[in-house]
Order: C-alpha cells, then sequence, then structure tokens
C-alpha cells in the first residue's frame, strides 16, 4: 500500500532562527513509528543548515525549485543535482505560483521534471486549475494537459519515481479548501490517466492534495481513497500544527 507523505513548502518564508525553532519543535513532536513519511522544503539558502539539523530524524527534505539545466552559464539557476548534494531527496515542479508569477510553461515544467529525475530525486509534480477554469467547467481539461505535459515527455515509467500534487489555485493561502469529493475527484481523475498507461504504477504513485489544509480540515482530505498526503504551505510553518496534520494522515 502506498505510505503517505506530507511535505511542507516553506516558500519564501523562514530564517535561521526561526528555521532552528520549529525543527526544533518538529522533532520533538515527531513519532517515526506514525507511519507517514514527512518532508520540509525550505528555501535554498537554509538548505545545509536544515540537512544539518535533520540529520537522522528520519524526517527528509526537498526543494520548491530547481533549473531545467544541469550546470553551465545559467547565472541565478540551481541544478538538481545541487540539491541533491544538500540532502534533498524531492523537488517540487510546477508550482502555481512559479507557473502564474514566473511564467513557467508546461514545457518548463517537464523538463524541470526530466532534470530533478536525472539527478536521481523524485519531482513532486503540482497541477491544478485556477477558479475562472473550474467556473468554466475547464478542470478536467487544464488538468489532464498539465499531466500529459508531463507524461509525454517523460514517459509513464518514469512515474514510477515520483509524486503528483492536486493544488487548486483557489485554494491555495486562500483559506478555501476544495471538499473531500471535489479533491477526490481530481485525485481519481489523475489516476485514471496514469492508468490508462500502466496499472502497476498507478497503484503506487502518491498522489497528494495541496491548498490551504490546516489540522482542522486534514483528515476529511486524508481519509479519501486517491488522496495519499498533502502539500502544505502555511500549517507547515508552525511544527504543532504541520504534526497535527502529519498525525492525521493514513499510515
Ligand atoms: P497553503 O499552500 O497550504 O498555504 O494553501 C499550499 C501550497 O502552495 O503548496
Amino acid at each position: 500500500m502506498r505510505t503517505s507523505l506530507i511535505a511542507g513548502n516553506w516558500k519564501m518564508h523562514g530564517s535561521r532562527d526561526a528555521n532552528s525553532r520549529l525543527i526544533g519543535g518538529l522533532l520533538d513532536g515527531y513519532d517515526v513509528r506514525g507511519g507517514c513519511d514527512i518532508l520540509v522544503c525550505p528555501p535554498f539558502p537554509y538548505l545545509a543548515e536544515v540537512a544539518r539539523l535533520l540529520n537522522g530524524s528520519g524526517i527528509l527534505m526537498g526543494a520548491q525549485n530547481c533549473s531545467t539545466e544541469e550546470s553551465g552559464a545559467y547565472t541565478g539557476e540551481v541544478a538538481a543535482s545541487m540539491l541533491g548534494e544538500t540532502g534533498c531527496k524531492y523537488v517540487i515542479v510546477g508550482h502555481s505560483e512559479r507557473r502564474e508569477i514566473f511564467g513557467e510553461t508546461d514545457s518548463t515544467v517537464a523538463r524541470k521534471f526530466v532534470a530533478v529525475q536525472q539527478a536521481q530525486l523524485e519531482p513532486i509534480l503540482c497541477v491544478g486549475e485556477t477558479l475562472a477554469q473550474r467556473d468554466a467547467d475547464e478542470t478536467r481539461l487544464v488538468i489532464e494537459r498539465q499531466v500529459n505535459a508531463v507524461l509525454d515527455v517523460a514517459g509513464v515509467a518514469a512515474f514510477a519515481r515520483a509524486v503528483i500534487a492536486y493544488e487548486p489555485v483557489w485554494a491555495i493561502g486562500t483559506g478555501k479548501t476544495a471538499s473531500p469529493e471535489q479533491a477526490q475527484a481530481v485525485h481519481a481523475l489523475i489516476r485514471g490517466m496514469i492508468a490508462a498507461k500502466d496499472d502497476k504504477i498507478a497503484g503506487s504513485i502518491r498522489l497528494l492534495y495541496g491548498g490551504s489544509v490546516k489540522a482542522a480540515n486534514a483528515a476529511q482530505l486524508l481519509a479519501m481513497p486517491d488522496i495519499d498526503g498533502g502539500l502544505i504551505g502555511g500549517a507547515s510553518l508552525q511544527a504543532e500544527e504541520f504534526l497535527r496534520i502529519c498525525a492525521a494522515a493514513k499510515a
């Protein structure tokens, strides 16, 4: 069965002090036997130090973004292999903030997905529709386009080493969460897309839900059959709240 994954996306938040308090709180309350995988994704400059703080705890670390390229004259970019060397196991690709604010296209996202896997790390591919797209009944179309963009480039076999996060853009940081049924419907759609190409991979791939998840709504979302964890923004910045979400995950 799939082990749940609860991932904290810190976004552009943190400081050395705040990070060490947050990690301290996580280590104090974290139970290795809890049964779900826990991941924190700090901003780049803190990765090495967070890796040191987490060392041996069983809590994993990921990054929020990476370059499409392996190395070279790309001022300001960070290669996936470099993230691997700091101790990252996962890299988030295609977060809606990257797509919307920084203009990442489906094809950029697909290239990042491939770059992450080439560095032996696991991509967390984010997909999700805007409110206007949902209102226009385009949710299915958008999700299919975003997932197919990566399937076409990377092939279904690549999804044996990947996570997909469904994050409706209208639910991110807004306090509005998709209902468990709304989220489940999109998760089932995504799993079905993978199953149409490879049943076994569809059965093992972890599908996370993200968008205003907090301790108060986590249990209902995580109880849905195709929701295998969460990508948590705001609520991952408070140790106690984040651990309560982890405790709500299926073992
Ligand atoms: P949120 O963010 O939990 O603050 O809505 C989720 C995300 O952007 O990954």
